[in-house]
């Protein structure tokens, strides 16, 4: 696991960016895995400030994002549907029918989640997987718990993974309590892996990510057994290492 540590957000972006940027200019057919929350939003903003110099081509590109909510509508303002629409497809060239977000709406979540499998599979993988971390060390919406879950799959959210996501919502009510999320096997099998951390909230997570016990009680301590994982934090999130 390689570490780097910027004292800015705006760094964190650009060098990020830059890996976003090398894989695409290597194979501009890449298969890119994006995340929703605050952390990569200013990757997105250094992807698309590429995209405008005319510095990046993602029409032949390939994306998957980790995870949505149950229930929410692609049009509902809080859905990771439209999370991505306004912070980066709108902004880009990847075209639409190369865009793989799980779905919160059908009536058969299993099944589309193995549909879900099946296609990243049939794409050759995901080349490059950004993640941000939650508070309590989840990665995508797998939650703390005793197995880490291979594919794609429903899950419960956790009280603190409601309250930590209240703020995207009028209220924490309104957060849904099931989410589709991608599962720990699925971004493992990503040949690389950026994940980014910023603020106090996350620095006993990326404690635990980085230097405690491989346990599904921390999810992203699984990372630790990644081949290519570089960890981007700012010196809060870093503090306890
Ligand atoms: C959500 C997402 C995760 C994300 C986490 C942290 O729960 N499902 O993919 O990493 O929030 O979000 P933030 O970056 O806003 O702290």
């Amino acid at each position: 696991m390689n570490l780097v540590v910027y004292p800015e957000k705006r760094q964190i972006g650009q060098a990020a960016a830059m890996m976003f940027a090398a894989q695409l200019l290597k194979n501009p057919r890449s298969v890119l895995g994006f995340a929703t929350g605050s952390s990569p939003l200013p990757v997105y903003e250094s992807l698309t400030a590429l995209y405008d110099q005319g510095l990046l081509d993602f029409s032949k590109a390939v994306s998957f994002n980790l995870d949505e909510y149950v229930g929410l509508d692609r049009d509902h303002p809080a859905s990771y549907h439209a999370f991505m629409q306004q912070n980066l497809f709108s902004k880009i060239n990847l075209p639409q029918e190369n865009i793989h977000i799980p779905s919160g709406t059908e009536s058969d979540v299993e099944q589309s989640a193995k549909a879900y499998d099946a296609s990243i599979a049939a794409c050759g993988g995901i080349d490059l997987q950004i993640l941000g971390i939650g508070n309590n060390g989840h990665i995508a919406f797998n939650e703390p718990c005793d197995c880490f879950p291979d594919g794609t799959h429903k899950v419960q959210l956790s009280e603190s993974t409601i309250a930590a996501n209240a703020r995207f919502f009028d209220s924490a009510d309104q957060v849904p309590r099931f989410a589709v999320s991608m599962g720990i096997g699925s971004i493992m099998r990503a040949r690389q892996i950026i994940l980014i951390a910023t603020g106090k909230a996350k620095a006993e997570a990326v404690l635990g990510m980085v230097k405690g016990d491989i346990t599904p009680r921390c999810p992203a301590s699984i990372l630790q057994l990644h081949p290519c994982v570089t960890v981007f934090a700012d010196p809060d999130a870093a503090a306890l290492l």
